[in-house]
């Protein structure tokens, strides 16, 4: 089902926009520097503790736990077994899933908390199970499923591959005979802490591939997350209800989403991103069925986005309440990009029609800086706003978005407003509200204080 188009719902020729986008010095209240402070809140304390004593990390290996790695056998007993041992031992250790070798593994909960810090390295391959009847009787939303750990990392340069081809066969959105049914997330993390995934290859997932869901201090890096661009749902690395995580240096090709950020979180960190194909960056989708969410503090700071359907997107849907604030997206490059820049109100996913509502989550302080590149569309920037609650304080500096088959580009603006600095191309349609400058200087020392 495909998204409304935004802005058809809404008379163009509309003169309610008044036009201003002078330099003002308007940047100094988003300074961002305080956001540094994640890196060392990310930072384990690990080697000021095994400094001090010897270290006496136990290494378990899944094939003395009975997995044959054939790709054939079911080796999740193996997988459990030593979960269970690793993870109830009293010191630091390790767990080793050699390179060279493929596991079939089952849908399996690893559960915390674990007694003491836990590597889970993954050198060799993981796979699920291709038929989707192995879910039978089983949570259909996950595969490997990680479950309150803490001080827990997932490395090693290994693939985990979710063998999802069939689970997009029968997805309603390539199918639209059959019901709309959810498939698994290849790796959830729910309700972690102190989390660091690096150095993974996730490939083929039934539906989202990674997902971090009521976590606290997640710093993932160096993954890379490939689907189909034509695969369903299949966003790459979704963080929901999660406070402070960082994702950085990864590339990830999908047919969803290459990013999603919902349900109340903040204080999240995106860098050095590669995307497309995909959906882009998202804040959203949020509001849905009427529900409340907060959502602040989050930067996307360095990604390079091609042919993907959105660049740097927000979307809610009518009728949902709370707000969304805080949110900075810079340094974007992008390539044949159909909606580089995008903040869509009018979000609706769903086989009916969408009624207008007046409640929206309100959208305000975000910023767009230094995004540049090519639109696969006429229109490369869209603020499609609520109007009862319009969108406040946007900014836009340093935008050069040029259409990608050398026609013109454009804006559009409902209901947003906001104001600009430096050269911005397409030239802004936010609406300036001079009240509102003032105020943002007298928050901005609270910003970043997390
Ligand atoms: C919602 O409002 C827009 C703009 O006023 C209008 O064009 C559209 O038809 C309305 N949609 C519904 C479902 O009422
Ligand atoms: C990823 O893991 C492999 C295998 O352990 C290792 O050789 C490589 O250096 C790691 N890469 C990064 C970026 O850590
Ligand atoms: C769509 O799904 C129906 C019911 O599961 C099935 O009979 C049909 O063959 C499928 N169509 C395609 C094109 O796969
Ligand atoms: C960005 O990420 C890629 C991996 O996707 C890595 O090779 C590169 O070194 C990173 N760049 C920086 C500046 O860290
Ligand atoms: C966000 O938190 C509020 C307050 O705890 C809660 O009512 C709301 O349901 C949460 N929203 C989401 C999307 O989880
Ligand atoms: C959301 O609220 C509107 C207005 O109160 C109501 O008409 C609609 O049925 C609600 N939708 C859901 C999914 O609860
Ligand atoms: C550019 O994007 C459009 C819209 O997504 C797509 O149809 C077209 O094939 C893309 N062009 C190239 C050269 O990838
Ligand atoms: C400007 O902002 C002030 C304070 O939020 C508000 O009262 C006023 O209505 C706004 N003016 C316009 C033209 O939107």
């Amino acid at each position: 089902m495909g998204q409304l188009s935004s802005s058809s719902a809404f008379s163009r020729s509309t003169p309610t926009q008044i036009i201003v986008c002078s330099i003002y010095f308007f940047y100094l209240f988003f300074n961002f520097t305080n956001v540094e402070g994640f890196d060392s809140l990310l930072r384990l304390p690990q080697s000021g503790a095994s400094r001090n004593r010897p270290r006496s990390k136990k290494v378990f290996y899944v094939d003395d736990f009975g997995a044959k790695g054939d790709g054939v056998n079911d080796d999740t007993k193996a997988f459990e077994d030593v979960w269970k041992l690793a993870c109830s031992f009293p010191s630091r250790s390790k767990i080793i899933i050699p390179v060279g070798k493929t596991y079939l593994v089952q849908p399996i909960i690893f559960g915390g908390h674990c007694r003491s810090k836990l590597t889970l390295r993954i050198s060799g391959t993981i796979i699920a199970p291709k038929d989707p009847d192995a879910w039978a009787g089983l949570n259909p939303q996950k595969w490997l499923d990680f479950q309150g750990v803490n001080h827990l990392t997932v490395e090693g340069g290994g693939i985990i591959e979710g063998m999802g081809q069939e689970w997009w066969a029968r997805s309603c959105k390539i199918n639209t005979t059959n019901p709309c049914r959810h498939a698994p997330t290849a790796m959830v993390f729910h309700r972690c802490n102190n989390l660091k995934v690096r150095n993974l290859t996730v490939l083929n997932s039934q539906q989202m591939h990674m997902a971090f869901t009521s976590c606290v201090r997640v710093a993932a890096s160096h993954l890379r997350v490939l689907a189909p661009g034509s695969s369903p749902n299949t966003d790459g690395i979704h963080i929901s209800a999660s406070n402070l995580v960082q994702i950085k240096n990864s590339v990830i090709r999908t047919g969803d989403d290459c990013i999603s950020i919902v349900g109340n979180s903040s204080g999240i960190r995106i860098r050095n991103i590669t995307c497309g194909p995909g959906h882009g960056i998202s804040i959203g989708s949020l509001g849905k069925w009427n529900s409340s969410v907060q959502i602040h503090d989050v930067i996307v700071d360095g990604a390079f986005l091609s042919n993907t359907e959105n660049g740097a997107r927000i979307k809610t849907w009518q009728g949902g309440s709370g707000s969304a604030t805080n949110i900075a997206f810079r340094n974007m490059w992008m390539e044949n990009v159909s909606n580089p820049i995008i903040i869509d109100q009018y979000y609706c996913d769903s086989p009916v029609t969408c009624q207008n509502q007046s409640l929206a989550v309100k959208v305000e302080d975000i910023s767009f800086v230094g995004i540049k590149g090519t639109s696969a569309t006429e229109e490369a920037i869209t603020f499609a706003c609520s109007e009862t609650f319009p969108c406040e304080r946007l900014y836009l500096e340093d935008i050069q978005l040029v259409s990608y088959s050398g026609e013109s580009t454009s804006s559009f603006c409902w209901e947003a407003q906001g104001s600009c600095s430096g050269l911005v191309h397409p030239p802004s349609c936010l609406s300036l509200n001079d009240s509102y400058i003032e105020q943002k200087v007298l928050s901005s020392s609270v910003l970043w204080s997390i």
